[in-house]
């Protein structure tokens, strides 16, 4: 390959913005200069967000990447031709399916999902995207899968083998520590190297190291003062060496700013990438500031990937995905996952031969998914209020016809927006005291759906976000007062794609279930919980504390903006982000980490989730293997209740603290029973490496598991636990030993217990 060859192809091309009609341009977003060249090589996917240069002279074609881990987004109709349509499955967002606790049902998504990637064209999902819910108010927290690692990890390694089962590949996203919104181009977070290893950077190592994606991509922040495409410790010492990663690494879309960094850095290809950037590298090929041998690994990384992508293999993809499939498996993975919160009195499962009054926009207007690029171009959304019909309920006219008219009219005025901003909520309706007194005596009860829209770009608010509006406080006390005044049940469905504050209002229902944003058949995978067709069995991978003044990045998040200098100016504006700093001063102690330690109560707690049965725990053993340095723990789950029904069993371990701080508890290893009717029993075994019970230690560089006594703790969840035994690890055990990397440049004043 010539040089010119190499810089054209560690460098991208191909990402076109489509406005919506309406919209001229994106406030803030002044794009670098593409070649002109390149503008007239024509798409293979329209919509895709970019491609790689194809080299004909040596048979490299060009690979096309698609957004994003809800479903592929591509343009659904295109040359204004609608007789033929390129709409995508809309899968359910990732906090949801995470919630399924399930790493078989997430390879099932995948590989569901990988093949319309596939059938559509395209050779790389942008996805999954798998960063840590360190804070609620997360703009992109929907995207992602839980507030812990090991949740994260093992669900993200389950995904994308599905996808890459299917021939396609996937790049893992954001790595790393890109956990807000705000800033999102320039913030620099400061973090300990040991809040890195054991929360930011743990998931993603799991998922290299159990599924080995064909692509990682950096992230736009900076770590401890350097951009993350740009850290050679970062992508190359701990990525590649460490951890064993095959496969190439991209930006985020115009991450970073230097590409000689990047290269040297190993930060394989740049994203969407410019004519600038492949002259800059062939200049410090030139003069040496990136060595020749530098430049043919980052070409190797990329082309041993081309050559397994469909198209090189010039796999003859139909544009005609199995819609009716996919569409089960989304509503399948939904139903599978939704979490039931509250269930007063056994007010659910409620018989399908009642008449129910359906209040709130979402139950006539579901969110499927978050925006940006996130979203998917779907062919359709079953709302709840259909989803209740084909469940077989009688829903009241009234309010369906007095919301659908409101929605429809409130949706019509709105302004059109880009892909990089969220529709503004409608506000809830007002309700008639009359017309709702005359529906109280011709139904049997209530239900209210509460809606959540974010997405890339900004962080959620706490005032009529994280906090319900004062409309929703208003339509939920008027519709609890009235119905139960009448002695009938109101049942609240949460369609949202991030935590929010619930204890304030939860006694006002009888029932609350977590729906999340379930994907174009929420509606259907309601309707399955709510008339128990389906037996809920999900559970809460996210923490749902009392109040936001209780999380522990209550006070940090999102940063402090620092001065622009002035060379920086003209840099401003770009996607939105200014220079900006967060400190992660809460250390580890990040979600249930904290909230179990510090004792502070939550109002749901990680890894919480009824059901419509019950189950004991029972016989809990433990052996140890010392030829391979595992423990194994035994439990029996029976269901001893009324139905069948699915648990999610969760290890727990107290580690010995006496010389590192920990966690009370931390998660090491969960699993999903299978189906088991009343009376049924499972037996499951745990696998517990001493590498599980090892700690960064940063004096020492290296993961440490400290002598002492173990208590393996079973539960239900994060405070229920109902199995404990114990274990001595009689001497102090170096897991791994690794060199001082991502160190900060400013000490921080961690928290500890
Ligand atoms: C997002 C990525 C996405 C990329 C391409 C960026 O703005 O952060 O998650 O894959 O755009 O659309």
């Amino acid at each position: 390959m010539t040089l010119e060859e190499k810089t054209k192809l560690v460098v991208g091309m191909g990402f076109k913005i489509t406005l919506p009609p309406g919209v001229d341009s994106i406030p803030g977003l002044h794009l670098p200069p593409t070649d002109p060249e390149d503008d007239r090589i024509p798409e293979k996917v329209a919509g895709a967000a970019g491609r790689t240069h194809a080299i004909p002279r040596l048979g490299i074609p060009s690979l096309t990447v698609s957004d994003g881990p809800a479903g592929i987004r591509i343009n659904p109709i295109r040359n204004n031709d609608s007789s033929k349509t390129y709409y995508a499955t809309a899968f359910p967002v990732g906090t949801l399916l995470a919630s399924s606790w399930d790493t078989t049902l997430l390879h099932k998504v995948g590989a569901a999902f990988g093949n319309e990637v596939r059938e559509y064209g395209t050779d790389i999902i942008l996805g999954p995207a798998l960063n840590i819910q360190r804070n609620p108010l997360g703009g992109r927290n929907f995207e992602y899968y839980s507030e812990d690692p090991v949740v994260t990890g093992h669900i993200t390694a389950a995904i994308v083998n599905g996808f890459q089962s299917s021939g396609i590949g996937t790049s893992i996203k954001h790595f790393a520590a890109n956990n807000q919104e705000t800033n999102r181009m320039q913030v620099n977070t400061v973090v300990s190297e040991r809040a890195l290893r054991e929360i930011y950077l743990k998931g993603f190592e799991i998922a290299i190291k159990e599924a080995q994606p064909w692509t990682v991509m950096s992230s736009y922040n900076l770590i401890n003062g350097t951009y993350t495409s740009q850290r050679r410790d970062l992508l190359t010492t701990i990525l590649r060496n460490e951890w064993g990663f095959k496969g190439f690494v991209m930006t985020d879309w115009w991450g970073g700013k230097d590409p000689i960094q990047q290269m040297n850095a190993g930060n394989d290809l740049i994203m969407p990438g410019g004519p600038d950037q492949s002259k800059a590298i062939a200049t410090a090929v030139q003069n040496g500031t990136i060595s020749m041998q530098q430049l043919d690994e980052n070409v190797t990384h990329i082309l041993n990937i081309i050559l397994q992508s469909p198209t090189f293999k010039k796999y003859p993809y139909s544009n005609h995905p199995d819609a009716k499939a996919h569409a089960l498996v989304s509503r399948q993975a939904a139903t599978e996952s939704m979490i039931l919160l509250r269930n007063n009195n056994k007010t659910l499962p409620l018989a399908t031969n009642q008449k129910i009054a359906v209040f709130g926009n979402t139950a006539y207007d579901l969110i499927a998914g978050g925006t940006g690029s996130g979203d998917v171009n779907k062919a359709y959304v079953i709302t709840p209020a259909q989803g209740f019909t084909n469940a077989g309920y009688n829903v009241d006219e009234t309010w369906k016809n007095n919301y659908t008219t409101y929605v429809t009219q409130a949706k019509a005025t709105r302004k059109p927006i880009s892909i990089l901003e969220t529709p503004p909520p409608i506000p809830e309706m007002p309700i008639d005291p009359a017309t709702l007194a005359a529906t109280v005596s011709t139904t049997d009860a209530a239900i209210i759906t509460i809606g959540r829209n974010a997405g890339e770009g900004a962080d959620r608010k706490l005032e009529g976000d994280y906090y319900l509006t004062p409309e929703e406080k208003t339509l939920l006390q008027q519709i609890a007062n009235t119905y139960h005044e009448a002695h009938k049940k109101v049942i609240v469905i949460l369609n949202i794609g991030g935590v929010i504050e619930i204890a304030s209002w939860r006694n006002l229902a009888d029932a609350i279930l977590l729906a999340w944003q379930p994907g174009q058949e929420g509606g259907n995978a309601i309707g399955d919980i709510i008339s128990g067709k389906v037996n809920p069995s999900g559970k809460l991978a996210t923490t749902f504390p009392m109040d936001y003044k209780d999380v522990p990045s209550a006070s940090t998040f999102p940063g402090k903006e620092l001065p622009v200098p002035t060379e920086q100016m003209t840099a401003q504006g770009f996607l939105g982000g200014k220079p900006a700093e967060v400190t992660y001063d809460e250390g580890i102690y990040v979600g249930y980490r904290y909230y179990n330690t510090f004792h502070v109560q939550p109002a749901y707690e990680f890894g919480y989730g009824m059901s419509y049965t019950t189950f004991t725990y029972s016989g809990l053993t433990l052996n140890s293997n010392t030829i391979n340095d595992t423990r194994t723990a035994r439990v029996t789950i029976t269901n001893n209740g009324p139905v069948a029904g699915k648990e999610v069993v969760q290890l727990y371990i107290s580690a010995p603290a006496n010389k590192t701080d920990k966690p009370a508890e931390e998660l090491k290893a969960f699993a999903k029973t299978n189906l088991l009717q009343p009376g049924k029993s499972q037996t499951i075994t745990f696998t517990i490496h001493t590498s599980d019970l090892a700690s960064y230690n940063t004096n020492a560089s290296a993961w440490i598991a400290e002598a002492g006594k173990y208590q393996v703790k079973i539960g239900a969840s994060s405070i229920n636990i109902l199995q404990s035994a114990t274990f001595n690890l009689p001497v102090d055990k170096i897991a791994e030993k690794d060199t001082p990397l991502l160190t900060p440049q400013v000490n921080i004043k961690e928290l500890k217990p």
